[in-house]
């Protein structure tokens, strides 16, 4: 089995001077959701999620050789800009990958991100930021050690990634993702997320995920604070437990295409996200009125059109709506009538599936 151990570098020969990278790397929308963690990143349950194609962070990666090597050195630039606010977090992540990337220190980093979704949308770019940082770090290694392999190279990008924000190791590789421990998926880790290799049903190649942005505020409770609220929450135990059951089902439900079982997993486990945050101590409600607006909308819709449109949330007000690919003009045609005016300024997104991060 592959541990902490296996991702420690080990220092070679090789020196690279300078260079520079560009990687983009996609949100994640998770399907059964990852809420509630132990020390060191490692998640409270499995989660799976669907990579985004649209929504994504673009980062270029500078860097240089530098003499000293006691701490580390960085420029943060968002959209071109200095940007001092991010840095305390970017700090934070170097520190904590530090052991497995020691080399890290030898280099002056100049960091330029941006992202393709407005700024403030309340899309969080956490997942897609950290985890374009980690394929950046990961090709300043690939250039160290060259006969690393590629499995190694996208697990160990994955497993950084992971120490950044947790939701970002499913933003790496893959269409659908798993992370965390799973007695049913293959090679699934704590650790890393892995692409769900099982055959997919056709029915979900291509599926549309339309943001519709509810409240582009900022969050009243981070996902820090959320998170820590499941180590004393009395529903904790049967929570974890269900995500094991809801990942089981969601599995063959991706392989036979139940698409009417899909829809109650992914609906049930948004709900269940928000109800473990409004029985936690202190308690917090995400959604908004246009949140519970928008759900009974997309509940009605269904039913009288049987057309097979569900939602999801994360963990905020905005809304997620799912559809296949061959309902798409239809659910646009009803986003368009009937929810635009619960989104604030009308604003939504069209993404799809997407494969996880690119080499730019
Ligand atoms: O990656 P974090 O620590 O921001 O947590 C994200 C948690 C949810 O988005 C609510 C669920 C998930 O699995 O992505």
């Amino acid at each position: 089995m592959i541990s902490e151990k296996d991702f420690i570098f080990s220092p070679n020969a090789l020196d690279k001077k300078e260079g520079s990278y560009t990687w983009s790397a996609p949100s994640n929308i998770a399907l059964v959701k990852y809420w509630g963690k132990k020390e060191n990143q490692i998640p409270a349950n499995p989660s799976i999620s669907f990579t985004l194609n649209t929504c994504k962070t673009i980062t270029k990666l500078d860097f240089i050789r530098k003499e000293s090597q006691d701490s580390f050195s960085f420029d943060l630039l968002f959209e071109g800009q200095p940007k001092e606010d991010f840095k305390p977090k970017i700090q934070k992540f170097l520190e904590r990958i530090e052991n497995y990337c020691p080399y890290l220190k030898n280099y002056h980093l100049k960091i330029d991100t941006k992202n393709t979704f407005p700024h403030s949308s309340g899309i969080a770019s956490s997942a897609s930021g950290m985890a374009a940082l980690a394929m950046n770090i990961m090709s300043l290694e690939k250039d160290l050690n060259p006969h690393m392999t590629e499995n190694y190279f996208y697990q160990k990008a994955s497993f950084l990634a992971r120490l950044g924000s947790g939701s970002a190791c499913r933003s790496v590789k893959g269409n659908i993702v798993v992370w965390g421990k799973h007695e049913e998926i293959v090679g699934s880790s704590d650790l890393f997320g892995v692409a769900f290799s099982n055959d997919i049903h056709p029915i979900f190649t291509n599926y549309q995920d339309t943001i519709l942005l509810v409240d582009k505020g900022e969050k009243q409770v981070s996902s820090t604070v959320g998170h820590d609220l499941m180590n004393q929450h009395p529903f904790a135990e049967r929570r974890f437990l269900q995500a094991h059951h809801n990942l089981s089902a969601i599995k063959s439900v991706l392989e036979q295409g139940d698409i009417n079982r899909f829809i109650e997993i992914v609906e049930s486990e948004a709900l269940t996200l928000h109800a473990m945050m409004m029985t936690s101590l202190p308690y917090f409600i995400l959604m908004k009125p246009n949140t519970l607006e928008i759900i009974n909308k997309i509940w009605k819709f269904r039913n009288e059109m049987k057309i097979p449109v569900c939602f999801t949330l994360d963990a905020g007000a905005n809304v997620h709506v799912l559809c296949p690919e061959n309902v798409l003009v239809e659910t646009l045609q009803f986003i368009k009538n009937e929810l635009v005016g619960y989104c604030q300024n009308g604003q939504y997104i069209c993404d799809q599936i997407g494969f996880g991060s690119q080499k730019l």
